[in-house]
């Protein structure tokens, strides 16, 4: 863990050379953390971020089916804090009763026919920010589902020792066995909502996350698979 850093995911990727496959980083605050669509991501104290680098993959988007397993790895840890409302928002979104308290960006970067993939992971724990106006959706943080702070230490480990059972199983081709578990989890399910993807703003019903984890829906009457499609 250190104290601070810009972001862990674009440490990460920039000097991936530096670190060894499988390297984690933990911040405590970031100055200029990263969100999906160009945003930022607020980084300060009391929340969890880190990120978990993945060097030298051949088929970058091979990795998908790994990224949503990060998020059932994150959910599986935060279910003592919430036990209802606990959902996963297409792509790879948490949220606890409509608020959002995790995001997840992965990313890449190409050199030659490999590629690095970062998985950067940030929490909302013991920070507050269910009173926070200027985001984008309502968020919540672990704290403020329950009385009193959580050990950020504790949970990052007990989220690493998840992340490590999911990640054998999706080496061993195994991610079809999450699949209804994660169906459970997810967000508006046969509910019409608003999702970004392909640059624009859309209203879809999510169905079920695939085998591949693309997200099988509906749009304007017509079934499709859409794809996160960003690393
Ligand atoms: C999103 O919901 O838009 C994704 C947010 C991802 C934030 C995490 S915090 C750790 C890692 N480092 C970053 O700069 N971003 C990710």
């Amino acid at each position: 863990m250190v104290n601070e850093v810009g972001s862990t995911n674009s440490e990460l990727l920039e000097h991936a050379d530096d670190y060894e496959h499988g390297t984690v980083l933990c911040a405590q605050r970031q100055t200029a953390g990263r969100g999906r669509h160009q945003r930022g991501w607020k980084s300060q104290n009391g929340g969890l971020y880190f990120s978990v680098l993945l060097k030298d993959q051949k088929d970058i988007t091979g990795i998908y089916p790994f990224v949503l397993l990060s998020a059932l790895a994150v959910v599986r840890c935060i279910h003592a804090c919430a036990t209802h409302g606990v959902a996963i928002k297409w792509p790879n979104d948490i949220y606890i009763n409509h608020r959002k308290v995790c995001g997840i960006l992965a990313e890449s970067s190409t050199r030659g026919n490999t590629s690095h993939v970062v998985v950067g992971i940030g929490i909302n724990v013991n920070n507050k920010v269910s009173h926070l106006k200027d985001l984008r959706h309502p968020a919540v943080s672990l704290s403020e589902c329950k009385e009193g702070e959580l050990n950020l230490n504790e949970l990052l480990l007990r989220i690493l020792d998840e992340l490590d059972l999911l990640y054998a199983d999706f080496q061993d081709n195994r991610f079809a066995e999450y699949l209804p578990e994660l169906n459970r989890l997810l967000y508006s399910k046969n509910q019409e909502i608003e999702l970004i993807f392909g640059g624009e703003t859309r209203l879809i019903t999510p169905i079920a996350f695939t085998r591949d984890a693309k997200l099988q829906c509906v749009e304007k009457g017509v079934k499709k698979e859409i794809f996160l499609g960003e690393l």
